[in-house]
């Protein structure tokens, strides 16, 4: 089995990647790390706990808090979704917090080296969230990507436009730098963004019959309420995106997905802030100032959506 560390800011469909991952034997969930985003760090690192509670694994998978503010923060604080996801992150319904609050002694950054480490070429770290936690990881050991599996990032907007502004994708803009530098580091890569996790989609019809299957089906349909209104709201449709889950199951089933390889950059200030940008070039732009040296990774640039859907659904 491969093991696994998801970093997130639950948020409903962070929820959605955690417990498909609690309930997948390919994997072995090894931690959860939190950082900002949907939710204020604290408040992610509640709502990691609450699903671990759920799902019976708090004493089997870590939980270690991460950064509260983007690398660069201080030109700006940071955007809070909680008018997707709710101001608790799991769309309002009155949920009463976690029973332990026991947290690993050390940060995000360092917990991430530490298990890399100790499990050298088995670890697969699933980012779900603005990637400030995993920069500081690569900044405290910058050779730990060769060490890790791989990184799946959930993030960007390659061909496609955003959902923050109409460059930028909100995990990519919630902290560019973290995502340049990241990107910039390793072809140990894959990212895949609103090019395909906008056609991974559930109906409302589908959510309201998750209502009595399971306990698992029951608590996403609830907290999924807010944020099939928002969907409903923003981009007048019955049916909500299915981002997070849908990075989950790249990491289960990668053959799902088109993956073509090319080096990305982030834009990191002006009116594309947060766009990204893929040299989907045959050559490549190596020459060219600002693409020198930048490692190719693999974008997801096309989805089986149906079949990516089923999975989520069945898990
Ligand atoms: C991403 O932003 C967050 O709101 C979601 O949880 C997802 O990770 C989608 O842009
Ligand atoms: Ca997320």
């Amino acid at each position: 089995t491969r093991l696994l560390i998801i970093d997130t800011d639950p948020g409903v469909d962070d929820a959605m990647a955690i417990l498909m991952a609690a309930n997948s034997p390919e994997v072995q969930l090894l931690g959860i790390t939190t950082v900002y985003g949907n939710v204020p760090t604290a408040l992610a690192t509640q709502n990691a706990l609450r699903l671990l509670e759920m799902s019976g694994l708090r004493e089997r998978v870590t939980v270690a808090q991460g950064a509260a503010r983007s690398l660069k923060a201080g030109t700006d604080i940071e955007r809070i979704a909680d008018f997707v996801h709710g101001a608790d992150g799991f769309g309002d319904i009155g949920l009463p917090p976690p029973q332990g609050q026991h947290l690993m002694d050390c940060s995000a950054a360092e917990f991430l080296v530490r298990s890399v480490n100790h499990h050298p070429g088995r670890v697969t770290i699933l980012a779900l969230a603005p990637l400030t936690n995993i920069a500081q990881a690569l900044m405290l050991d910058p050779q730990l990507a060769d060490k890790w599996d791989e990184l799946v990032v959930l993030g960007g907007a390659f061909f496609t436009g955003g959902n923050v502004n109409p460059a930028a994708e909100a995990n990519i803009f919630g902290d560019p730098d973290a995502a340049d530098l990241v990107l910039g580091s390793t072809s140990r890569l894959r990212i895949l963004g609103l090019d395909v996790t906008q056609k991974c989609r559930l109906s409302g019809e589908q959510l309201e019959a998750m209502q009595d299957k399971g306990k698992y089906g029951t608590f996403i349909s609830r907290i999924s309420q807010f944020y099939l209104n928002f969907h409903r709201e923003w981009y007048g449709m019955d049916a909500i995106m299915l981002h997070d889950p849908t990075a989950m199951a790249a990491v289960l089933q990668p053959e799902l997905f088109e993956w073509r390889a090319g080096a990305v950059r982030v834009a990191c200030e002006g009116v594309t802030k947060g766009q990204t940008v893929m040299d989907a070039s045959v050559k490549g732009f190596h020459g060219h100032h600002g693409w020198a040296d930048r490692p190719r990774v693999r974008v997801a640039l096309g989805v089986q959506h149906e079949a990516v859907v089923r999975l989520i659904h069945d898990r």
